[in-house]
């Protein structure tokens, strides 16, 4: 099994490949998502709301974080994995620096950081200890007050562009543009040789993420327009737990078959 890496990821960018990225915050969806070829998996802050019942992604603790991706690193993904470093654990680049690094220990391949301009300091600290970053710019649900579409008045498009650019000089082996207006997304592609990984930013973006929740049906909340539902993994799981429910109360099961 040759290791994929942020190399990697530059040559799919090159060769016009597609980047397909899913989230993963336990050892059975990383298992599943390497098999099934995903190149980049994310143990993002997401958790917070899709896993842990959080309302939103700023209650997510580094101990959290590093909990799921010991268990996302545990399944050996080909895949690269990186991890997401949660609210407040990057303020300064030294404790941006100490918090990668306890993600590297947790058997990630690399982080992510949210901002452009403002954590440039952390990302060069970061990339300069040796290891991987990925940006996001774009919606930044850490510090974002609504969630609203980004990039839309000429000036904020050019800021895109420019956190872009900053990030690569940075160091930074790709970026995720959350929820950026389309066309923008696709000049920030265009304008950077490292990957961009959209999310609700159009086709143009060199790859996808999803939140694997989201595509699996599997969240009872709220899901977002952007999130396309590939399978209905809450109404299996309401079906089975009645089911086994009824099954016990009329006793017939455990079968005696299953008895020993
Ligand atoms: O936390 C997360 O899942 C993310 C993705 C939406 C990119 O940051």
């Amino acid at each position: 099994m040759v290791k994929l890496t942020s190399q990697t990821l530059r040559e799919m960018k090159r060769r016009g490949e597609k980047i397909a990225a899913l989230t993963a915050y336990d050892f059975v969806t990383a298992q599943l998502e390497d098999a099934a070829g995903v190149p980049l998996i994310l143990v993002g802050d997401s958790l917070g709301m899709v896993v842990l019942g959080y309302e939103n992604t700023r209650s997510v603790t580094m101990e959290e974080m590093l909990h799921h991706t010991r268990a996302v690193a545990r399944a050996k993904p080909q895949a690269m994995v990186i991890g997401d470093m949660p609210c407040l654990s990057y303020e300064t680049s030294e404790q941006a620096v100490t918090n990668a690094q306890r993600f590297m220990e947790a058997g990630a391949d690399g982080v992510k950081l949210e901002g452009g301009k403002a954590v440039l300091a952390q990302v060069r600290a970061i990339v300069g200890v040796g290891i991987p970053v990925l940006g996001h710019i774009g919606l930044l649900p850490q510090s974002a007050t609504s969630y609203k579409l980004q990039g839309r008045s000429e000036a904020a498009a050019a800021a895109l562009v420019r956190d872009a650019r900053l990030l690569e000089d940075a160091g930074a082996f790709g970026v995720v543009l959350e929820c950026v207006v389309a066309s923008v997304a696709r000049e920030v592609s265009q304008s950077i040789s490292i990957p961009t990984i959209g999310i609700g930013s159009g086709a143009d973006c060199d790859g996808q993420i999803l939140v694997s929740n989201d595509m699996l049906g599997l969240f009872t909340g709220v899901t977002p327009k952007h999130a396309r539902r590939y399978a209905n993994l809450v109404e299996i799981m309401r079906t089975a737990f009645t089911a086994y429910k009824r099954d016990v109360e009329t006793k017939s099961f455990p079968a005696s078959r299953g008895s020993y």
